[in-house]
């Protein structure tokens, strides 16, 4: 058998290899997947652990909020509250963001997360995941204690110290970027570890697989519309080959299966809510995902700009997202430029 490497030991490998993951970095990591194995536990449970089913509330984006959305939020908030690694949290599920308690020491990270993604699919039993960022806590005076505030939340995505995800699939899988290359670890449900079982993924630069929610096409701007076409004429159109769809509706299970085997994935801005730009959140959801992304070889970005250099001006702000194998973001992010005539 070979050797079974958990998240600890590769934290610590790649703490001696490269030096780069501090202590309390390290630390944050291992509370983020001993949280995502309890919410797995919960996930998994179903109809049989009263997880199911609305909470009867709505979260600051006029969402419902199912049980499982909130019980994340918790299982995330309480696991990383008394560690001394963090100074704040802020989630998709609360309005403003959530201090460590004065009882308990502050660290210099702050956690972002999304608690549940794919929250639609719970009761359909289709795979949903915990996305999360982590930023380090802007500093004016290094001598002395400042009190976290939300704009230290918004830095742009390029600064992000970590990233990832977990996915509960058929396995549920960690997904993690350091700023060196993307690691998966696949829960052992036996020995309760993560183990490492994929290192420095790479997304191919070409893909014949798009993923987008095709019936909001009508609504759609002109470069996307534009490019989606050009993919559905297959081998008679102007691309020369056939192309393939998926559209999983859990952004985690889209963004896994375009780590896994390449492709692109877009919830572009659309004409339903014209004042907003796009659907997605860029914190929580498109920075963490970017970040990735790049970080096995493919590339992100707004339709205009990367998404990772996008100056966050609100914490539950919302972003375009063009993101996957690189030549196809290039091209559809060129046939934005061509429609601004640039
Ligand atoms: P959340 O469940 O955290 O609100 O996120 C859902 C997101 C994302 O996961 C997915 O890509 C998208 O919403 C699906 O949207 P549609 O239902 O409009 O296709
Ligand atoms: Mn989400
Ligand atoms: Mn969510």
């Amino acid at each position: 058998m070979s050797k079974r490497v958990s998240l600890t030991q590769y934290l610590v490998e790649q703490q001696r290899l490269h030096g780069h993951i501090p202590g309390q970095l390290r630390l944050l990591i291992e509370v983020v997947a001993r949280a995502c194995k309890r919410i797995a536990i919960a996930v998994n449970k179903g109809a049989l652990g009263e997880v199911m089913g609305v909470a009867g509330t709505e979260n600051v984006q006029g969402e419902v909020q199912k049980k499982l959305d909130i019980i994340s939020n918790e299982v995330l908030i309480e696991a990383n509250e008394w560690g001394g690694h963090l100074a704040a949290m802020a989630s998709e599920e609360m309005d403003t963001i959530h201090t460590v308690p004065n009882r308990y020491p502050a660290g210099e990270y702050l956690l972002l997360f999304d608690p549940l993604d794919g929250s639609s699919n719970i009761e359909v039993n289709v795979s949903i995941g915990t996305i999360f960022s982590v930023l380090k806590k802007p500093h004016d005076n290094p001598d002395e204690i400042e009190p976290v505030s939300e704009a230290d939340f918004l830095q742009p995505g390029s600064q992000q110290a970590a990233a990832g995800y977990c996915v509960y699939g058929p396995q549920s899988m960690l997904v993690l970027t350091v700023g060196d290359g993307v690691a998966m670890f696949t829960l052992d449900r036996e020995t309760g570890s993560w183990v490492l079982t994929a290192e420095n993924v790479k997304v191919p630069a070409d893909t014949k697989e798009f993923a987008i929610n095709m019936s909001n096409m009508r609504h759609w701007d002109a470069p996307v519309k534009r490019y989606v076409d050009e993919c559905l004429a297959g081998q008679e159109g102007p691309r020369g080959k056939d192309f393939n769809m998926r559209w999983v509706a859990s952004m985690v299970a889209d963004v896994h299966r375009i780590l896994t085997r390449g492709g692109i994935f877009m919830y572009p801005w659309d004409k339903r809510e014209p004042d907003k730009p796009g659907k997605l959140r860029l914190l929580y959801e498109a920075n963490p995902m970017s970040f990735l992304i790049e970080q096995a070889g493919g590339a992100a970005t707004n339709g205009h700009q990367r998404i990772l250099d996008v100056q966050p001006e609100k914490l539950h702000q919302r972003v375009s997202v063009i993101l996957g194998s690189k030549n196809e973001v290039e091209r559809v992010t060129a046939y934005h430029q061509e429609a601004k005539g640039g």
